[in-house]
């Protein structure tokens, strides 16, 4: 482990630290205006030439914005300026800066994001000798479960695996009270620190191993983007659990229901194994085995085994790194003799229902996870406990509606002297959406689900015009309107 940090809590210098970062304007859209980035997480190294060019001016918010977005020294001079009052002794003190000769360098990242500052490990930092406690900062896993979580308003929120605080942030706004757990003191500090200088009253952090923190309390709602990386490495606590294949996120949703109120829910970002003779669905619903949950699972990747490791040794390392080819035979043996084919992936969401047995949905081939996608998944729970309960005659006596937000895309070829369809899509603009192909009879079915119409009317007019028996057809429609409510094309009825 590495030196302890020294950040802060004392509320007057935070509350000043955030003065000068307010004065200076380093927020989300300051930054655009500056340097016309939109996600200053993703600056990379071949953009730094571009960026100094538009960072020349050296106003204080460019003097920031290349000290922590694009990472690259900045003079003592230029730093004195923009964060006066506070000086370069308290800023070198309290662990944000570096400082040799007349330069200065990030030693903490500070990231604008949405209306908060985020402070986290910089990346250059896991290839030193003191990767291993590495604190990751607002990372592509962290946006997917962010985006996918419930908002809904919580009582008490979990955040399992806080690292700079990120998920736990964001559930304050919808939570009267917050516990971010981490078993890295590192990552507590860092999260602790990030709560006070962004105001966050209602989040409290607490060190510690998995649930043990938390022992004998309970929750509406908990989010957790653990270390669930599949390999036989253990050596960073942000991405390697140190436990077996997949059993971090095994053990966290076998755990899970003992900490959630009735009608609370869990939701995981996984990564699980995938063996050849075995459907993964299968694998996965024998975790919830009488777990008294509803359990969606949302696969969104599926990956060979060389994908996998290939991408994960690349997050960490550089290719000169000594003896990376090794590791990554390492990584393939590993996988061959637990006979993990596959590593699947994506966001699984459990809700207590109090009973022994609750219904277990798995998709495939998620394309698209982006906002509201919380709202998305208690609309799908909803549709699909209503699908559980629903025979074909219920069916036919409901009243669909068309999602709003559906969108059918055709491909035409030309073919002779006229365009034919090649490909109709149907996908949905917003929340979780599986782009699939469509036929003409779904796509008439759809449109005439107007809300008002109940099933068994429109089936009377399709089977008219199609000159196909309602007997032949109600069932084939019944089927067709079971996937269009599970995938969210299809409303219920209102009431
Ligand atoms: C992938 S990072 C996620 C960080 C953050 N929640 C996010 O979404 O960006 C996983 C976090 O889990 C923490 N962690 C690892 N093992 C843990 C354990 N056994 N108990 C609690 N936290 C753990 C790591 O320190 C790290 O901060």
């Amino acid at each position: 482990m590495s030196e302890p940090l020294h950040l802060t809590n004392d509320p007057q210098t935070l509350a000043t630290l955030r003065g000068v970062l307010r004065a200076a304007n380093f927020t989300p859209e300051g930054v655009l205006n500056t340097i016309g980035v939109a996600d200053s997480a993703a600056i990379k190294e071949s953009d730094v030439l571009l960026l100094l060019h538009r960072t020349k001016n050296g106003t204080p918010l460019e003097t920031l914005i290349r000290l922590f977005l694009m990472e690259v020294s900045v003079d003592l001079h230029s730093l004195e300026h923009a964060i006066a009052p506070m000086t370069i002794a308290e800023w070198r003190e309290m662990g944000l800066i570096e400082t040799e000769g007349t330069q200065a360098r990030a030693a903490m990242k500070l990231l604008p994001f949405q209306d908060m500052v985020i402070a986290y490990d910089p990346p250059a930092r896991l290839l030193t000798a003191e990767g291993e406690d590495y604190v990751m900062g607002v990372a592509g896993s962290s946006i997917t479960l962010a985006t996918m979580t419930i908002s809904q308003q919580s009582k008490a929120t979990l955040d399992l695996g806080t690292g700079c605080g990120i998920q736990g942030f964001m559930a304050a706004r919808h939570s009267d009270r917050v516990v971010a757990v981490d078993r890295n003191p590192r990552a507590v500090a860092i999260a602790n620190f990030n709560a006070r200088l962004n105001g966050i009253a209602n989040l409290e952090c607490r060190e510690g191993d998995l649930f043990q923190p938390v022992d004998g309390m309970t929750f509406d709602l908990i989010i957790s983007n653990p270390p669930f990386v599949i390999s036989p490495e253990s050596r960073y606590i942000y991405r390697d659990s140190g436990m077996a294949g997949d059993e971090v996120c095994r053990r966290i949703v076998r755990e899970a229901p003992r900490f959630l109120n009735p009608g609370g829910f869990c939701q995981i970002l996984c990564n699980w194994a995938e063996f050849a003779n075995q459907d993964w669905r299968e694998r996965l619903e024998g975790w919830f085995a009488g777990s008294g949950c509803d359990v969606w699972v949302m696969r969104n990747q599926s990956r060979d085994v060389a994908t996998y490791a290939a991408t994960w040794l690349r997050h960490t390392e550089k290719l000169e790194t000594e003896n990376l080819d090794e590791r990554f035979a390492e990584w393939l043996e590993y996988y061959r003799e637990s006979g993990i084919e596959r590593v699947g992936g994506g966001v699984i969401t459990m809700r207590r229902n109090g009973s022994g047995s609750g219904w277990f949905r798995a998709d495939d081939g998620i394309e698209t996870m982006y906002g509201p996608g919380g709202e998305c998944i208690l609309a799908g729970f909803s549709a699909q406990d209503f699908l559980e309960k629903a025979d074909d005659a219920g069916l036919l006596d409901a009243s669909f509606s068309l999602s709003p937000d559906a969108r059918l895309v055709r491909q035409m070829i030309p073919s002779g002297n006229e365009w034919i369809d090649e490909v109709t899509e149907l996908h949905l603009a917003r929340g979780v959406s599986h782009r699939g192909n469509i036929d003409p009879y779904m796509e008439r079915l759809l449109i005439g689900c107007d809300g008002t119409r109940p099933l068994k009317v429109l089936a009377g007019e399709m089977s008219e015009s199609l000159g196909v028996g309602p007997e032949k057809l109600e069932p084939e429609l019944c089927r067709m309107v079971r996937h269009l409510v599970a995938r969210g094309y299809l409303l219920l009825p209102s009431g």
